[in-house]
């Protein structure tokens, strides 16, 4: 995929390491509206820990694991997704996502999510498709629930972010449902 359009002004596109510079200019302006929900939108403070951080997702491709993408509107970079977990041999992949506050409410996130879950099923013929957050996180359920994904369970005291230790609702999506949604 060199570039996937999203609607007429905005496109998803690989987030390789070349483009540190750009992302950690993103990740600057948009710390403080990321960094509640997402440990590396504290940790990436400079370009040198970005590009390794994207370093390591271009490793994890080429092992046919990870992956990230960036959200592109107007030709300007405001968010991006990835595969946290892409697991060949336990067939289930895991979605992340982020998104500028600016680039909000026109779907953005749920239409870079459908494509890679199309991805998934039709093309990897994967069975299962996570997506992971805190329960306090209203948005990013909405999407969960929008990708219509169902709601699993909650892992209690799982993720340690900023000194506590949040619960993590679990959402998931299987094959044969997003076929089901397909169809109807
Ligand atoms: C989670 C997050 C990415 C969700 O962003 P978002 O803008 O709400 O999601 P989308 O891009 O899918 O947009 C959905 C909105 O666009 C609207 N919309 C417009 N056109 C749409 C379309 N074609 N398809 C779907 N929704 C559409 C929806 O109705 C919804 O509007 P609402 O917010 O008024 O309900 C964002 O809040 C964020 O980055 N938060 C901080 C980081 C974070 O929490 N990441 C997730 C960690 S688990």
């Amino acid at each position: 995929m060199l570039v996937y359009p999203l609607t007429e002004n905005a496109e998803l596109r690989a987030l390789e390491p070349w483009r540190a510079d750009e992302f950690a200019d993103y990740i600057a302006r948009d710390r403080e509206h990321l960094a509640p929900w997402l440990p590396w939108a504290q940790a990436l403070t400079d370009v040198d820990s970005t590009r390794a951080w994207l370093q390591r997702y271009a490793d994890s491709t080429a092992q046919d694991m990870g992956r990230i993408y960036g959200i592109w509107l107007d030709g300007r970079l405001v968010g991006g997704t990835l595969f946290r977990v892409f697991d060949v041999r336990a067939s289930t992949a895991e979605i992340g996502v982020w998104l500028s506050a600016e680039a909000g409410g026109r779907g953005l996130i749920t239409l870079a999510a459908r494509r890679m879950i199309d991805w998934v099923f039709r093309e990897r013929k994967l069975h299962r498709v996570e997506w992971r957050c805190t329960p306090t996180n209203q948005r990013s359920q909405a999407v969960a629930k929008r990708l219509g994904m169902t709601l699993d369970g909650v892992l209690r005291g799982a993720f340690p972010h900023n000194g506590v230790h949040h619960d993590v609702q679990v959402w998931s999506l299987l094959a044969s449902e997003w076929q089901d949604l397909e169809d109807r």
